[in-house]
């Protein structure tokens, strides 16, 4: 949505026809609400903004047959590095020699995926936040092996679409998720030993910090599952770390199929 509203030409790639459907159907539902507010008072200036940015995206079913037109690709699928590297593996056959490779992984290492493919150079991470379209920050990964080229072509990419971009290296959760995945944690653990609901946990959060959302809300918001591999992940890297100690609620939550706003229960029910 970000890339193809500031006048990129995007291909959204996904498994099945029923998901793209519902992926454009939300980033048109997305672009209403932009525009309500960016033409608050144009509304047809808004209208051909949006027509103009859907012009701009097409779907696929097969990022193999698509990739060859492109200088970026960005993944965004599950998190597991197998499924990841099978993916980066394939495309790095059928993409054209100067093709960035980037990914929005949450927490797994870049690394380890630039070696899946013959392009460690032209290798790095772009990790937006929830909800992307609001969102100014874009952490942009540099791993050992990332040419300083391939990074600066990030860093306009992530200016060109709007945002602002910090670096990082390639370090478990950067800097972001690495400072905001325990803090999250450690409501669950505070909520979990009795000490606050998650009600006053979160008003508390909000009105005494001056966070948007309070820990429960947050979590909710960007899927319990997704919370879960992040620190599952940690855990399984430095087993020792309270920071990172698996929370039998939020286990018991993902293992119900409880995973926050998008099944509609996580902490809260909506
Ligand atoms: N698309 C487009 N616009 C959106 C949007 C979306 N998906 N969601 C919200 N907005 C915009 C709309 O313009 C909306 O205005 P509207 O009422 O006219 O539609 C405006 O935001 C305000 O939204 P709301 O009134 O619904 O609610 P808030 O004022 O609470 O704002 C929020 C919503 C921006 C999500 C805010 O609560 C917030 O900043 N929350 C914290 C988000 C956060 O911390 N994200 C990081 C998560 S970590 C992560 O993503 C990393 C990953 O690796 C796990």
């Amino acid at each position: 949505q970000v890339a193809a509203a500031s006048g990129h030409t995007v291909v959204l790639v996904d498994q099945s026809d029923e998901i793209l459907k519902k992926s454009t159907k939300g980033i048109e539902e997305s672009l209403k609400r932009v525009t309500k507010k960016k033409f608050a008072d144009k509304p047809e200036a808004g209208a051909e903004f949006i027509k103009k940015t859907l012009k701009n995206l097409t779907t696929s079913t097969d990022a193999a047959s698509v990739v060859h037109s492109t200088d970026l690709v960005i993944e965004a699928i599950v998190e597991n590095l197998e499924v990841k590297n099978e993916l980066f593996k394939r495309l790095d056959k059928f993409a054209p020699e100067h093709t960035i490779f980037a990914s929005n992984t949450s927490s797994l290492q870049i690394t380890k995926m630039a070696n899946a493919t013959t392009r460690q150079d032209r290798f790095g991470g772009l990790h937006f936040f929830n909800p992307v379209p609001m969102m100014k920050l874009v952490e942009v990964i540099k791993t050992p092996m990332t040419s300083q080229k391939t990074f600066e072509s990030l860093v306009d990419f992530s200016k060109a679409v709007g945002k602002s971009p910090v670096s990082c290296k390639d370090t478990p959760g950067f800097i972001v998720n690495r400072l905001l995945v325990p803090y999250m944690m450690e409501a669950v653990r505070l909520f979990e030993r009795g000490d606050a609901s998650k009600e006053d946990i979160d008003v508390a959060m909000k009105l005494g910090a001056g966070y948007p959302m309070g820990p429960f809300e947050l979590l909710d918001y960007v899927g319990l599952d997704t919370s879960k591999y992040i620190i599952d992940g940690w855990h399984s890297l430095e087993p020792n770390n309270p920071l990172f100690a698996p929370s039998p609620l939020l286990n018991k939550l993902v293992e119900e199929k409880k995973l926050g706003k998008k099944t509609g229960e996580g902490f809260y029910k909506y």
